[in-house]
This record gives C-alpha cells, sequence and structure tokens, in this order.
C-alpha cells in the first residue's frame, strides 16, 4: 500500500483518496467528512491506511471537540490525561496542547512532547493511538516529527537486534518532567495524587505490534528511565544508542501543519516530538488518546 494512492467512490457517502507521502511513513487522507459517523466499510478502509502508514493527516477536517472524541471512540475507549489542569472544560477525554497564557494561567500544555515519545508509554496499557487536531498554528514552527520504530527495529545491526529482543525496560512519566518544569513557565508540580496515578511500568524493547505482527523499537528519551537487569552505565549507554539509531533522518518524516488538519498516529508505530514555535506566537490543538493493549 506505501506506493499506492486509492480513491475509494464505492459505497462511501463521497469520493475519498488516501494519498502515501513519499517518506518512510505517513499519508494525507482527503474528501473524508468526519463530522459524520462513518460507515463500517469506510472505517474499515481508514483503519487499514492506519495500519499501513502508522500516520494519517485528515485535511481540512472541520470537526467540534465531540466528533473528534465520537471518532477516536471508534478505535477504542479513550484515556485521559494525568494534567487534568489541561483537559477541555466539558471534554475531559480532549488534552489541550497549547503555549496560550489567558488571565495569567495557560490554558494547555506548552510544552508537550518535546522529547522524542510514544504517548503514554508510562503506563500499563500505553496509547495505541493519538489524535491531534489543529485550532490556531503559529506563522512559524509548530512542526511534528515522527519517526518509524518498525524501521528502527529492523535496521539495527543483527547482533545489537539480538541482544535487544528479549530485554525490557522501565518507563516513567517523571522521567524528564523535573527537567521540563526548570525551563517552562507551564508546567505545574504534580500533586501526591497524581503522582500515585504514574507508577513506572516495565515494557519490552521491542514490542509486536498487535494487529500486524510487525516488531517495533518502543523506548523513548521522554520516558524510558532504563533497561531492566543492566548496570546504570550500560544501560545509559545501550539507551542513548536506540535513542539516536531510532531518528536517523531516513526513518523520521516531519508534518507542516496546515489550518484544520487532524493527524492521527499508531503509538505502536511511530515515536514522535514537538518541534516548537516562538513563545510569542499562538499554537493550540486538541489532542485525544486511545487505550491499547499491554505490550508483549
Ligand atoms: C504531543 O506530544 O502529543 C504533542 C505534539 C505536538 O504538539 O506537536
Amino acid at each position: 500500500m506505501r506506493n499506492s494512492t486509492f480513491t475509494v467512490p464505492s459505497n462511501a457517502p463521497e469520493a475519498w483518496a488516501v494519498h502515501p507521502f513519499d517518506a518512510p511513513l505517513g499519508a494525507q487522507v482527503v474528501g473524508l467528512d468526519l463530522s459524520q459517523p462513518l460507515d463500517d466499510d469506510t472505517f474499515r478502509q481508514v483503519h487499514r491506511a492506519h495500519l499501513a502508514h502508522h500516520v494519517l493527516v485528515f485535511r481540512d477536517t472541520r470537526i467540534t471537540p465531540a466528533q473528534q472524541i465520537a471518532f477516536s471512540r471508534r478505535f477504542g475507549p479513550l484515556q485521559t490525561h494525568v494534567l487534568h489542569q489541561f483537559q477541555l472544560r466539558g471534554h475531559p477525554e480532549i488534552l489541550v496542547v497549547s503555549n496560550i497564557v489567558e488571565n495569567g494561567q495557560p490554558i494547555g500544555l506548552g510544552d508537550a512532547g518535546h522529547y522524542w515519545h510514544s504517548d503514554l508509554s508510562y503506563v500499563d496499557k500505553p496509547s495505541l493511538g493519538s489524535m491531534l487536531h489543529a485550532q490556531e498554528l503559529p506563522a512559524e514552527g509548530g512542526d511534528t516529527l515522527f519517526a518509524n520504530m518498525h524501521l528502527a527495529f529492523d535496521t539495527l545491526p543483527a547482533a545489537l537486534r539480538r541482544a535487544v529482543d528479549s530485554l525490557q525496560a522501565e518507563h516513567s512519566y517523571l522521567c524528564k518532567y523535573e527537567e521540563l518544569r526548570a525551563r517552562s513557565p507551564w508546567r505545574p508540580p504534580l500533586s501526591a495524587e497524581q503522582i500515585a496515578q504514574v507508577k513506572p511500568q516495565v515494557h519490552p524493547v521491542v514490542r509486536t505490534h498487535p494487529e500486524t505482527g510487525r516488531k517495533a523499537l518502543f523506548v523513548s528519551e521522554h520516558f524510558t528511565t532504563r533497561i531492566v537487569g543492566l548496570p546504570e552505565r550500560e544501560s545509559a549507554e545501550l539507551l542513548a544508542q536506540l535513542f539516536a539509531h531510532s531518528v536517523r533522518p531516513e526513518h523520521v518524516w516531519r508534518h507542516r501543519w496546515q489550518p484544520h488538519d487532524m493527524v492521527f498516529w499508531d503509538n505502536r508505530s511511530v515515536m514522535h516530538l514537538a518541534a516548537g514555535c516562538p513563545d510569542h506566537l499562538r499554537r493550540r490543538l486538541n489532542r485525544t488518546t486511545i487505550e491499547g493493549d499491554a505490550p508483549y
């Protein structure tokens, strides 16, 4: 499917199409109206395209938060973010990702995703996928980068691939939290209750995608703290090597946002990074996350 463009006029409500990017991942979907529930056949085609391309960009998507939630729920139950301060009022399933400050208060998480990561890898059932819907975009910057973690695994030197295949790693929400707080005016301190909600979890370093059976590297600089059973220095060196390999340019695609884009990525197949934008330019997006399986 990577090199094909397909148009689906059949029994879909209107003609729509998936156009793969000339890149290690990703495709854009044009002409699909997500404000209405998709019929089962159209939904199956979207699901298949998501598995094949790992990141789908739905162009010109004019939907409300409730419609984003309804579409996200077709893929599974939704997860709420531990930073409840930044849930959208009336819609706790939506995390507001924004650098906007109103009346001295941030309206969203301004520095979300400033290290490479897979969403919610620090919980027992990390996110299957996330949908990020553009509300306000800066005139400059604000891109999101994605790395194909299947390719990252497949292209490891064979001996390293065998060595990491049976390892486990710890993931913690707290891994970079204080570091981010030290340089970000937006990060609130965590309450004892919030800390209790994000106890570290252990997951395989290499996970098998539950729907495609493909293996993917599953460690990230944002949340992975150590390789279980390795001395500290050896663990840190191995993780640094895996992080650097994962984001080699040939594994990465950069999304440059257009108005009304909604991007839906597969957290079991990719990592992502928010590239950031100048502080004085407003950026606001609504994110839903769909619960996945315990990695194996
Ligand atoms: C995220 O990590 O979910 C946010 C990504 C972005 O703001 O580009």
